[in-house]
Order: structure tokens, then sequence, then C-alpha cells
């Protein structure tokens, strides 16, 4: 099922989490190629984007074959997370995300991303200068509360609605929960029974079958996989890949990190290297050797000799 989510236009139902480090510009066009509905680039900060910082610019580069593609802002200041929703639609995304969610003491010290959870006034007034400052569909990613004792998520969410926003995702724990635990999909089909915006769920979703099941018991409009996308972006079709498919697709992706990150690409493409080979035979020996390996050409040969 594709289409249009209350104006924003999905390529399905099963949609691509963030996942900062991994879902960058190559995985995104995995993901996206792979049957993901929509994918979202990693939290990137609205104060970077409007002082052009080089490390952030570069994050916000994408492909056109990601699309539907969210980028993800975060950020505590209206004002400053307008700003930098102007300059993110310049450059052409298909939905902006607001991160709500985001745990990290780096974040969440300066109040941004969960901490803004414990003030929902402030969430009014982020939300809805961003959807005034664009035109393009304006979304949020929300934990249920910054802990047990304030799992005030339909608060959140009320605050969120009301200040003009398209869909709320919501990753069913809290944030002392980080992401240890269970994902509470009760307290998401509870939003999403309360909720007149299309509601996103998300947590813990390790298979396409269960995606389906969760989207059904939840009522949600569609889901979000993290995780449980990362190498393994079959997740979003139901294809089982044979040895060779997963191969030929980690070699491509390999040849795509190249081309993005130039000579650095072979460090960070171990992190996904280690999640395609997880289910492979004698999976910790050839993670030995992957690791150990400098080169394009060592990967490749070592790929080719395993089965
Ligand atoms: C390493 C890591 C990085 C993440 N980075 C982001 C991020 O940049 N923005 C965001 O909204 N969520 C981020 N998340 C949360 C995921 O999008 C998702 O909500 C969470 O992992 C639960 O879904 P899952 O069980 O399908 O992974 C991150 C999670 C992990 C584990």
């Amino acid at each position: 099922m594709d289409g249009s989510l209350n104006g924003i236009e999905l390529a399905g139902r099963l949609l691509l989490a963030p996942i900062a480090g991994y879902t960058d510009s190559p995985y995104r066009r995995i993901a996206a190629r792979h049957g993901a509905g929509l994918t979202v680039t990693e939290l990137i900060s609205a104060e970077g984007i409007v002082r052009k910082n080089r490390n952030t610019t570069r994050l916000l580069e994408f492909h056109d074959g990601e699309r539907p593609l969210a980028i993800q802002i975060f950020g505590k200041s209206a004002g400053v997370m307008a700003g930098a929703a102007s300059i993110v639609e310049e450059l052409g995304p298909d939905v902006i995300d607001i991160n709500l969610g985001c745990p990290a003491p780096k974040v969440c010290g300066s109040g941004s991303g969960a901490a803004l959870l414990l003030d929902p006034v402030s969430i009014r007034e982020i939300v809805s200068a961003v959807v005034s400052a664009v035109s393009l569909p304006v979304t949020a990613k929300i934990r249920l509360g910054w802990d047990d004792k304030s799992r005030n998520y339909m608060d959140v969410v009320k605050a969120i609605e009301d200040s003009g926003a398209r869909a709320v995702i919501v990753h069913g724990r809290t944030r002392a929960q980080k992401y240890g635990g269970l994902a509470d999909w009760d307290a998401i089909r509870e939003i999403r029974e309360n909720c007149s915006l299309p509601v996103i769920g998300n947590g813990d979703i390790s298979g396409h079958d269960e995606a389906l099941a969760r989207m059904e018991s939840s009522g949600c409009q569609a889901v979000m996989i993290g995780r449980g996308a990362l190498g393994n972006p079959w997740i979003f079709s139901g294809k089982t890949p044979s040895h060779g498919e997963i191969v030929s697709l980690i070699k491509e992706h390999l040849d795509m990190m190249l081309d993005f990150y130039g000579g650095k690409g072979i460090i960070l493409f171990r992190k996904h290297m280690v999640k395609y080979i997880r289910d492979m035979r004698n999976a910790s020996a050839l993670r030995g050797l992957l690791m150990a390996a400098a080169t394009r050409d060592e990967i490749i040969s070592i790929l080719d000799g395993s089965s």
C-alpha cells in the first residue's frame, strides 16, 4: 500500500527510521530501492544548519534515489528551527521531521530532542514555527515521555496536532529507557485511537511480517523500522535474499560508501558489514577476516570465498 498519508507521498507503509551514523545517503538509497516507503536523515542540528557548519551541511546531502525523503532537524529555539527549516526546504526534500525523542546527553543537555517532551508548550511553539516557515509537510518524532513518571504522550501529541503537523511518529519508549526494555505498542495504539493525525508506530520491529502485524494490531497507518533494517533492507519487501544476493549488495554498498566518503568509506562501512553477515555460516570467522581487511579488493576476495 502506498500513496498519500495526509499529504505526505509515501512509496509504501514500512518506513526507514533514522539511525545516526547508519542511515546516510548510501544506505537510504539502498533502503528506498528495496521498498522503504520513506527514508529519513539522521538528526541534524538546526543551529549547525543556520550557521552553515561544514559537517552539518554534509549531512544534508541526498540523492533523488532516496525519495521520498525526510530531513530530520533538532533544536530548542523555535526561531532557529524555523530558519533551519527554510534552508532545508530549499534543498528540496519531501518532508521535514522534527526530532523530539533523542536521548543523547549532548542533545538533551541543551534542551533539545527528548528534553522537549518535558515542555509541550515549547513543542507547540517549535512545531508551529516550522510549519509556518515552510510549505513542505512537517512531521514530529516523539518518545512516550521523559521517564516512567512522566509518560505525557497525549499532551505532547495534542501540541503537535494543534500546530499543523501532518503526522506523528512514535517510538514506544521513554527517554529513560534509551533503547532498553521493550517498546510499548499498547501506548502507540492508544495514541493512534486518540489522535486525529496519522500515527507512524516505531520500536523493535525485526521482520517484514512482524511489521505488517504491528501495523494491523496498533491501527497505525505506517510503521518505521530502524535497527531491524540494518544489514537487512529486504525487511521492506519481505523477500528472503540468497547468499549471492547478500554478497552482491555488500559489494555494491561498499562501492557506494567509497564513492560518497572517499577512502574513509572502508572504515565507515565496517559497522554495516557486520550487520549483513550476522546470519551467514561461519559469521564470526568471516567477521574477523573482514574487520581486518584494509582495502576494497581484500574485502571482495574474502566475500567471494564465503558461502
Ligand atoms: C544508534 C542509533 C541512532 C539513532 N539515531 C536517531 C536519529 O538520528 N533520529 C531519530 O529520530 N531517532 C534515532 N534513533 C532512534 C530510531 O529511529 C528508532 O526510533 C529506535 O531505534 C527504535 O526503533 P527500532 O527498534 O526499529 O530501531 C536512533 C537509534 C539508534 C539505535
